[in-house]
């Protein structure tokens, strides 16, 4: 499923962002190789990175 639409991110790749340690919307979007456009993606990412911390809790607060 793509979640952003502009750059074409899909749940797999934040997901395999978050695996490699991204823990802010903006180090996905580093990962993927590009930035935010609209923004409109960013709660659901940010919701994403939440639920991969706290489904690794000890990964949680590693920045
Ligand atoms: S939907 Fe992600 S930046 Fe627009």
């Amino acid at each position: 499923m793509i979640v952003c639409s502009c750059r074409v991110i899909s749940d797999r790749e934040i997901r395999a962002a978050a695996a490699a340690g991204a823990r802010r919307c903006g180090e996905v979007f580093r990962r993927c190789g590009n930035a935010p456009q609209c923004g409109t993606c960013l709660p659901t990412i940010r919701e994403m990175l939440a639920s991969a911390c706290a489904d690794r809790p000890m990964l949680a607060g590693a920045d």
